[in-house]
């Protein structure tokens, strides 16, 4: 549906449903989310029949291009149809395949999917913690800082920060 350098996004298939099950219940994952409690079975399960049909949302398979086997995932949330704004995030599932530049060729192509598919004209994420791999990522795909929350989560027994971060349409 969308092709860069590295992964294409696409539609979930069946098939993803086990990969994204695995990866939201992965500890570092969940950190990374500020999520503190396990994705249930039956709530994924009912998430993941209903994931199209959520207006608010878009949820891709991200996939190593040539390949059918998901790497990652990435949603499109928030979407807010006055300010012309909603919040994104990716995944990268498996450890040893982060680091390889495919989350960073994913949100350069979510990015263009908000501007040029949903007439978006600003993005933002949040960033639990210390985590400078999303933050370099997420800078290499248009993101700049624009703030930080302090001490704003609890996560792994001790307060974190939350930095945010934007993007706008045209830089
Ligand atoms: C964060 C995440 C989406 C990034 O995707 P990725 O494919 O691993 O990232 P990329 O390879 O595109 O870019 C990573 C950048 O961080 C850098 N990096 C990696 N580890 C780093 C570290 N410990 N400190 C500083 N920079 C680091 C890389 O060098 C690269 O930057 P560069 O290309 O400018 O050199 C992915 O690692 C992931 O899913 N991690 C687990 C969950 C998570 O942290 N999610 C973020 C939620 S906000």
């Amino acid at each position: 549906m969308r092709q860069g350098d590295k992964v294409m996004l696409g539609p979930l298939i069946q098939s993803d449903g086990p990969f994204l099950f695995k990866w939201m219940n992965d500890p570092v994952i969940t950190a990374s989310n500020g999520a503190w409690r396990p994705t249930d079975g039956m709530d994924f399960a009912n998430w993941f029949q209903a994931v199209g049909k959520d207006p608010g949302r878009i949820t891709f398979a991200v996939r190593r291009l040539g390949e059918t086997r998901p790497c990652g995932y990435l949603s499109i949330m928030a979407i807010h149809a006055v300010f012309r704004s909603a919040e994104m995030g990716v995944t990268i599932g498996a450890p040893e395949e982060r680091g390889q530049g495919l989350g960073r060729d994913a949100m350069r192509l979510g990015l263009g999917y908000c501007w040029d598919a949903l007439a978006l004209e600003r993005v933002t994420l949040r960033i639990y913690g210390d985590n400078q791999a999303a933050i370099r990522c997420y800078q290499g795909a248009g993101f700049a800082v624009e703030g930080v929350l302090r001490q704003a989560a609890f996560l792994g027994g001790r307060r974190v920060d939350i930095t945010l971060m934007g993007a706008l349409k045209g830089g």
